[in-house]
């Protein structure tokens, strides 16, 4: 039967952000999570009798939420929930879901990349009816309402059997328990030669995939190993666990070690990946050969005509500001055009949507197409399968190839996690306030061609969103990027993202540390970093 809870709201939720990210005993707080549901319902209009996705990537309390929200789905009048098994579902499945079934929009539980279990993280987010983040304006109303709601519904009742695929009714609405996995696989199906993947295996390719005890475990070893033929070995970690085996479900070179030091040996495998975990990250290792995501991106511009889902071509690409400019030289070779995006997927949406883009990506190993409105781990991965598949050569060969074609981006981002939110934001307004005094300023990096702000005009929804990163440019095209984290859950991160560019001609074999050394002590120094944040180096290096 229908409940009508009396709450009181929560004011620790950031304005500006889709979604809610918070420590789990905060979302284990009496009416934490239905407030945050509820205020999503009442911003939402016309939802009744339609379908809601709910999944979530299995982290702690994963089923007790799944639990509530289906329940207060049914209380609220939606007509039917399609639900992960399990209550598992990875963020670009939902996608996918709600693209395909017509649904409404649907509730992805997640935090991501960040930690899980007891102690960790636990998060949920908001994706409407084309299957992408809740738009930025739905998600501003969702904020201001969380802080103001009095009242929630509930429908009380026994709960749902998560564990058996198969149809059932709370009250009136239908509740359907279905794989997690097939309507995903079916798509990837209709995008990819898996024939010509399934014959590179067989011919001996060496594959390794590292799902982290997220998300991807089930899809992994359906499309790898029982479709495509991969041994059973190919895929570690591929049983979801509640806190993830104690890791860090990150796919960078830190938390995905065990790969990169296999892909770095000379038996190891010729392509090892990896995914975060909800599974839309992912990590691309050639054999003894890392690709940044930034030019894993360019990489798939370039080649995405080798794949039958995208033989017929691109139509514009997108990436977020801080990723690296490979992308742009592949777009005007290509005469593809290009958008530089804020930080964020729900930008490439607009341009998915508005069908001015096939490609998008992020320098945080996002990676995806119009196939979703979501970044997608497990596609990333196939796309490069399906390349490496039609090219017959190795993942360095590839890379190399393309440096020499279009010029190599050195890259790297340099995190400085959990540093004081005081000195963090005074950091971003004492260099704010000298941006203009910066050009022509001759550093150890070169001299200062341009500093600024970066802000973004939407020409689809025609919103207009400002500080969005602080950018110093350099004669010949090097760049130190400057922003806060938005999805940090203690503190802030500050993360600054350099960037060298080597034209055709130049040197393009070196190691990446050498290739940017003045520039990252430039990074230091411009900003101020230790006297702001007591860091003489970061923490993480992606
Ligand atoms: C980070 C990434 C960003 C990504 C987001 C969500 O956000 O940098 O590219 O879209 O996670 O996965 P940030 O913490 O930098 O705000
Ligand atoms: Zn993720």
């Amino acid at each position: 039967m229908r409940d009508t809870v009396a709450t009181t709201p929560f004011d620790d939720q950031k304005p500006g952000t889709s979604g809610l990210r918070k420590k789990v005993a905060r979302f284990q707080t009496e009416n934490y999570l239905e407030n945050y549901v509820q205020s999503v319902f009442d911003c939402l209009s016309g939802y009744e009798g339609k379908t809601l996705v709910v999944g979530g990537d299995g982290r702690f309390h994963n089923r007790e939420a799944t639990q509530i929200i289906i329940a207060m789905a049914a209380a609220n009048g939606f007509g039917r929930v399609l639900v992960g098994q399990d209550g598992i579902l990875s963020t670009p499945a939902v996608s996918h879901i709600i693209r395909k079934h017509g649904a409404f929009g649907g509730i992805v539980l997640s935090a991501s990349h960040n930690p899980g279990g007891p102690d960790g993280d636990f998060g949920i987010k908001y994706n409407g009816e084309n299957g992408g983040p809740g738009t930025q304006a739905v998600m501003d109303r969702v904020e201001a309402r969380s802080r103001e709601i009095t009242q929630y519904q509930i429908w009380r009742d026994d709960e749902v059997d998560l564990s058996q695929t198969g149809t059932s009714k709370l009250g009136s609405m239908k509740v359907e328990i279905v794989d997690p996995v097939t309507d995903y696989a079916e798509l990837m199906e209709e995008l990819f030669d898996m024939d010509a993947i399934a014959a590179m295996f067989k011919g001996g390719f060496n594959f390794l995939f590292d799902a982290m005890h997220a998300v991807t475990g089930p899809y992994a070893k359906a499309i790898f190993c029982d479709r495509l033929g991969a041994p059973s070995s190919a895929v570690i970690n591929g049983t979801p666990k509640e806190d993830f085996g104690g890791g860090h479900p990150d796919p960078n070179l830190v938390h995905a070690k065990t790969i990169y030091e296999a892909a770095m040996r000379d038996d190891g495998p010729d392509l090892a990946a990896a995914s975060d975990g909800d599974g839309d990250r992912n990590l691309i290792i050639g054999k003894k050969c890392f690709v940044t995501p930034s030019d894993s991106l360019a990489v798939i511009a370039a080649n995405a005509h080798l794949v039958p889902g995208y033989a017929d071509g691109l139509k514009g690409v997108a990436r977020s500001m801080p990723t690296s400019g490979a992308v742009d030289r592949v777009a005007e070779a290509m005469g593809l055009p290009m958008y530089e995006t804020p930080t964020g997927w729900k930008f490439f949406g607009n341009l998915l949507d508005a069908g001015d883009i096939t490609l998008c990506g992020e320098e945080s190993a996002g990676t995806s197409s119009s196939h979703v409105r979501e970044k997608d781990g497990l596609w990333a991965v196939l796309m490069w399968l399906n390349i490496l598949a039609a090219r017959k050569v190795s993942v360095a060969d590839i890379m190399a190839d393309h440096y020499e074609q279009y010029g190599r981006n050195y890259y790297a981002r340099h995190d400085y996690e959990e540093v004081d939110s005081q000195g963090a934001n005074d950091l971003v307004t004492a260099l704010r306030a000298s941006l203009s005094d910066l050009p022509g300023r001759v550093t150890e990096a070169g001299t200062i061609q341009q500093a600024d702000e970066f802000a973004y005009y939407d020409q689809v929804d025609e919103s207009y969103t400002e500080g969005q990163g602080l950018r110093v440019l350099f004669e010949g095209g090097s760049r130190i990027v400057y922003r806060l984290s938005g999805t940090g859950t203690v503190g802030s991160t500050l993360r600054v993202y350099i960037e060298r560019y080597e034209p055709v001609g130049g040197d393009l074999t070196r190691e990446t540390g050498d290739a940017i050394a003045d520039l990252i002590t430039t990074s230091r120094s411009l900003a101020g970093i230790e006297r702001h944040t007591g860091r003489t180096e970061p923490n993480v290096i992606t």
